[in-house]
């Protein structure tokens, strides 16, 4: 049998045994990983758009960052043959469960909405498989971000850092007047999130992509990433004693509430301030880690649909449609942090932050600097994005030094492909 044809049957049997035919079910069952408060409040306008258009939501939430955890409930689901209808999904992710078969053609919906004339290539890669779209993109997220409090930066007159001596000065000041200078959560993809920005900022656009794109042998093990792991020495030295295991948005509130000055970390940690009631501006500041002005690590939600019986059904092709159309795009992106994910919303509705990133997005994709982020599945595949997860998270706690780190990310690298 093959994939598809496994899924159907098992599919149907279940149905069976529940005495009910999932096609007559009028809502969609969704796998994400959006449990923080910013992030569930972005949530709410998709549900709330689907309700008003008469479509119940199941929820499936599965906390956990960057969606490992997701991951792993979404393979026990499909093995048991109960995939969920939709499932937010990132990058490489989206190509392995096509490749498998197990995503429904969108092609009907995206032709009829023009999808190739709005959706940037670089995410069309990511969405399209052998000319079949089979994810619908809700947004880019990038990166490349820091999140200062203001008033903790403005009483120990430090101005937004333009490179990597100036983010050592500024980290050391606050160092020295006892405030802690970097809230981080020591969670591996957290890990890698700080060290693709540092990577991206140490050797540049050229570097990024052959190290993290291409896993370039060289790059890899060259004396460049020698200082990016010499960097993250630095970054470790920096974060309070109880940085390990900590949520990402549990490191955001502590620049919310003063506690840290810095949090480097990609832009739904914007989503934490807004709900907090904070302006950007005024009670913190957002600029691209020093030394990554105008180069983006991008990372888009989408979301997968999986085959239920050869047809996408109308509510997975009411969902495609409901994140796909402007207006949602914006009233989305705006609570979330992100940007839109087509190329002809306005940015009106969005706050200085996210117009930067809608103007950084649109000048690195003309000028070759718009690149995927590894930390968020559009580097490599999952096998060797978690190589390189292991190698990073034991360098930052401990395990290895810079030199041995960089002979480790060689070694896992050639042994994860
Ligand atoms: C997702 C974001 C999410 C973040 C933290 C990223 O991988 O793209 O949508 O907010 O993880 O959970």
């Amino acid at each position: 049998m093959t994939f598809r044809a496994k899924l159907i049957f098992s599919t149907a049997v279940l149905a069976l045994a529940a005495g009910t035919a999932r096609a007559d079910d009028d809502s969609v069952e969704v796998l994400h990983w959006w449990t923080a408060g910013g992030e569930a409040a972005a949530l709410n306008v998709l549900k709330e758009d689907l309700e008003a258009q008469g479509i119940g939501w199941q929820d499936m939430p599965v906390a956990g960052g960057g969606g490992a955890e997701a991951m792993t409930v979404l393979r026990a689901r499909v093995t048991s043959g109960d995939a969920p209808t939709a499932v937010q999904m990132l990058g490489f992710d989206i190509l392995d469960w096509a490749n498998q078969g197990a995503l429904a053609n969108l092609n009907d919906l995206a032709e009829q909405e023009a999808w190739d004339e709005v959706i940037p290539a670089a995410i069309q890669e990511f969405a399209k498989v052998d000319g079949k779209w089979v994810a619908a993109p809700v947004n880019v997220h990038s990166t490349n971000w820091v999140w200062a409090n203001k008033s903790v930066l403005d009483a120990h007159g430090i101005a937004v850092p333009a490179n990597w001596e100036e983010l050592t000065a500024a980290v050391e000041a606050l160092s020295a007047a006892g405030v802690t200078p970097i809230a981080h959560g020591g969670q591996p993809w957290q890990d890698a999130t700080v060290f693709e920005a540092v990577l991206l900022s140490t050797g540049g656009s050229d570097f990024y992509k052959a190290a993290m794109i291409d896993l370039d042998p060289e790059a890899l093990g060259s004396e460049t990433m020698g200082e990016v792991f010499k960097r993250m020495d630095f970054i470790r030295a920096h974060v309070d004693e109880n940085f390990s295991g900590r949520d990402w948005n549990l490191a955001t509130a502590m620049v919310i509430n003063g506690e840290a000055g810095f949090q480097m970390m990609g832009d739904w940690a914007k989503g934490e301030f807004l709900r907090a009631g904070q302006v950007p501006g005024q009670d913190f500041l957002c600029f691209r880690f020093p030394g990554t002005a105008d180069k983006v690590t991008f990372n888009a939600d989408q979301f997968a649909m999986f085959d239920q019986g050869g047809t996408v059904s109308p509510q997975q092709a009411a969902l495609a449609q409901a994140v796909l159309s402007p207006k949602f795009q914006s009233a989305f992106n705006v609570v979330k942090g992100s940007v839109p994910a087509r190329t002809d919303v306005s940015d009106a509705d969005f706050d200085d932050c996210a117009k930067q990133g809608m103007k950084d997005v649109a000048a690195a994709a003309a000028s070759g600097d718009l690149m995927g982020s590894l930390a968020h599945g559009y580097g490599a595949p999952a096998s060797v994005k978690n190589a390189i997860f292991d190698v990073v998270t034991a360098h930052f706690n401990g395990e290895f030094d810079s030199e041995s780190a960089v002979d480790e990310l060689v070694d896992a690298v050639a042994i994860a492909q």
